[in-house]
């Protein structure tokens, strides 16, 4: 029986809807050859949706996406907005799409592919093999912690306030989530905090700690997010799966998504405890080059694969998917940012053609 899914895109901003275009053509295939309808609509946020509403997350765009079984979310923000009011600004409508899904874990791959590793900055033998999961706590710590704000004082200066705050139960949720992943990739789980310092990345570290008695075949280990920063470019392949607050994650994700030399290529996935889940690629709206067909669609593509197998358990089509990816890369195909002399330079839609050539072959 043919299965149905209702998909609400957001195309957000620069560069976003070209490479949406091309992973729904994708999709449409994929759901041809695997007997999966697709139901799409369309909804506004980031940049596009102040223009329209005054809004970056307009509540209609929530409604709608509650009401589906995934979301597929390419990027948002541009110069445009970046001088707006905070609660304006297309990266509020991000967070609170975030907030409003209950979308507390975020998964983000780094994978070398061996097609691209000399787009690394790093040296290939530090490279090599590098696959690393970093599941980033998304809806709690210092970016949502209260108070916050920048309040005066006493004497009329003003002083900027953020609250890195997790309970026990968000601990536990993601960590729950971060265990499960490592029992069924390499079985390794490092923590990072910075427990020699901060109260909260002490509780952190006690409740991940203490919640590895329930996975007894997976090696947990703990590292201060400094030191977890310097390993990560020092000797990545030491990591498996990484587990970590929502700050930390950040800016770890950014690190190990370089290592690979292609953030243009890395999807993620942000999941809660129910559907629908959020997809998206790593990279950002990139305005300079927005509607010049210069954009990389494969980390959109790779989202959509993602949805498919962490949020509709969906996992051939899935896979079909990520192995169009290196067919493609395989037949030489280089969108403009990775690259290397010798291969074919393409734009965003022959790229997304040479994806649907080898889809039907
Ligand atoms: C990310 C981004 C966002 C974040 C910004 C755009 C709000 O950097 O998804 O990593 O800080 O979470
Ligand atoms: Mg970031």
């Amino acid at each position: 029986m043919t299965r149905q899914y209702s998909i609400t895109l957001l195309p957000g901003d620069g560069i976003g809807p070209e490479i949406l275009t091309v992973t729904v053509d994708v999709l449409k295939i994929i759901g041809q050859q695997f007997d999966i309808k697709f139901n799409f609509q369309e909804a506004l946020i980031g940049g596009s949706a102040i223009d329209a509403t005054g809004n970056p997350l307009p509540e209609e765009t929530l409604t709608v996406c509650r009401n589906s079984d995934a979301v597929l979310l390419a990027a948002i923000g541009g110069y445009k907005w970046d001088n707006l009011p905070r609660h304006q600004r297309p990266e509020t409508g991000l967070l609170g799409i975030r907030a409003g899904l209950n979308l507390f874990a975020n998964l983000r791959p780094a994978t070398i592919l061996p097609q691209l590793i000399d787009a690394s900055s790093l040296k290939k033998e530090v490279v090599e093999g590098v696959d690393i999961m970093v599941v980033r706590e998304l809806t709690g710590g210092v970016y949502f912690g209260q108070p916050k704000g920048v309040f005066a004082t006493e004497t009329g200066e003003k002083r900027g306030v953020n609250t890195m705050a997790y309970t026990e139960s968000e601990i536990d949720r993601i960590g729950k989530v971060a265990f499960e992943i490592a029992k069924k990739r390499g079985n390794k789980l490092c923590s990072v905090d910075k427990a020699n310092v901060l109260d909260v990345s002490q509780l952190w570290r006690d409740r991940i700690t203490s919640m590895a008695t329930e996975y007894p075949d997976v090696e947990l280990s703990h590292l201060y997010v400094d030191n977890a920063a310097m390993q990560l470019v020092r000797a990545p392949k030491q990591f498996d799966t990484i587990v970590t607050g929502n700050l930390f994650g950040d800016i770890l994700s950014d690190a190990a998504a370089m290592l690979t030399g292609s953030i243009g290529m890395l999807p993620s996935a942000s999941l809660g405890l129910e559907k629908p889940g959020l997809f998206e690629p790593v990279h950002g709206s990139a305005p300079d080059i927005a509607g010049q067909d210069k954009a990389n669609p494969l980390a959109q593509v790779l989202s959509a694969a993602m949805m498919l197998r962490y949020g509709l358990d969906e996992p051939e089509p899935a896979q079909k998917i990520e192995q169009a990816v290196l067919a493609v890369l395989d037949q030489g195909y280089r969108t403009g940012d990775i690259m290397s002399p010798g291969m074919t330079a393409v734009g965003c839609q022959s790229m997304g053609e040479a994806l649907l050539k080898v889809l039907e072959s």
